[in-house]
């Protein structure tokens, strides 16, 4: 028998990623995250559509941002880099304290003050990172780490770094890899747009097209690889109403949003994103905080997929867009399901019913079983 598990996405994609055989691989097996179809809320809801949700929860941190965590840490460490830094709305630090802690160098994260979920926080704290919260937002937390990182020995991890979208690329692979071929349309929430842009690299390299958006070379992909697939996907990005500088098409000022993962005002990959949507003739569209809690509800419940709230926008963007008609009938659509539903425990618990409390006796808890049967 063979012991060869899988050992995360550099080493399967190593001949499309910036390594060499004498590259010290940081890892912790991320990537290969199950595709699952959705059965119940199509039928529900009459979509006519075929929806996977790429569920990027399954993560070692719970959070797509180990794909790109482990090549910048991979990289980082490559060039002798001792510490690295991030502002984060929660899952990149999570995933920056983890890769840094697996790598055995310092990592320093900044977080907006109160506005990041408890699960994110104590994944920081829990991998050793040193936490700074700071009086102001994740766009003043970005700034400020581009000028720390400039001045002092820290290695920038977010994912301004082109080695993050690099990694981040893989999911298109393994989308194509589960399908086939690249589906009709992806759509994914969108923060700093790192993703969405990262997405693009992925299925134009996977498509043989040229890279215009790649961001580590000249235009003429220095990762051609073999050609993957016949097609490239229309890429729909959802933004939350009081955050959606793609829908307003300038930078916000003061972003909020229950789903503080994507609390973010002035997206660093603003070209690249604007240029995935363009070249891939998909769209943006706006959810309101209640459509995003409603729909991260219903999957729950129905599907038994727990994801948190900016992760969930996919499927109110996508109950929004499927009713105006804006994707075709019988098309393929998948969803990036970017993080787990347990990183925000305090969002779940207060739009849940409280459980009921009786004494430990038969008859008290028979009579509340009867009246839900
Ligand atoms: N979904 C989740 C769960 C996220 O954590 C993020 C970004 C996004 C979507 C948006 O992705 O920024 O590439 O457009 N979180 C970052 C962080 C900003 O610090 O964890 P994006």
């Amino acid at each position: 028998m063979s012991n060869s598990h899988y050992t995360g996405l550099i080493n399967k994609y190593r001949e499309r990623l910036p390594v060499s055989d004498s590259t010290r691989v940081i890892s912790l097996n991320e990537g290969n995250t199950p595709m699952i179809e959705l059965k119940n809320l199509p039928a529900q809801l009459g979509w006519k559509q075929q929806i996977f949700c790429k569920f990027e929860g399954l993560n070692p941190t719970g959070s797509f941002k180990d794909r790109g965590m482990t090549m910048a840490v991979t990289k980082a460490v490559e060039a002798g880099a001792k510490a690295i830094i991030c502002a984060s709305t929660g899952n990149t630090s999570a995933a920056a304290a983890a890769y840094a802690a697996r790598a055995g160098i310092k990592s320093f994260v900044l977080i907006p003050d109160g506005k990041i979920a408890l699960g994110k926080l104590s994944q920081a704290m829990m991998h050793g990172a040193t936490v700074i919260q700071i009086r102001g937002n994740f766009d003043d937390g970005m700034r400020l780490v581009q000028e720390l990182s400039s001045s002092m020995p820290l290695n920038l991890v977010n994912s301004i770094n082109p080695y993050r979208l690099q990694g981040q690329k893989t999911i298109s692979f393994e989308v194509i890899e589960a399908l086939g071929d690249a589906p009709d349309y992806h759509v994914m929430p969108v923060g700093n747009a790192g993703n969405i842009s990262a997405h693009w690299i992925g299925y134009s390299e996977a498509a043989g097209k040229p890279c215009g958006s790649c961001n580590l070379c000249d235009g003429t992909c220095a990762y051609p690889g073999s050609k993957l697939s016949t097609k490239r996907p229309k890429l729909v990005g959802y933004q939350a109403s009081g955050a959606a500088p793609f829908l307003r098409e300038s930078m916000v000022d003061q972003p909020e949003t229950v789903a503080t993962a994507i609390r973010i005002g002035h997206p660093v990959s603003w070209d690249l994103a604007w240029a995935a949507q363009k070249e891939s003739g998909g769209w943006f569209e706006e959810c309101s905080d209640d459509e995003i809690l409603s729909a991260q509800k219903l999957l729950a419940k129905c599907e038994g997929i727990f994801c948190e709230p900016a992760s969930a926008i996919t499927i109110a963007g996508l109950c929004k867009d499927i009713a105006e008609g804006r994707f075709k009938e019988n098309s393929k659509i998948v969803c990036t399901l970017t993080g787990h539903g347990l990183k925000d425990p305090d969002t779940a618990i207060a739009q849940s019913d409280a459980p009921v409390l009786v004494n430990a006796e038969r008859d008290e808890i028979g009579a509340i079983i009867s009246q839900h049967l």
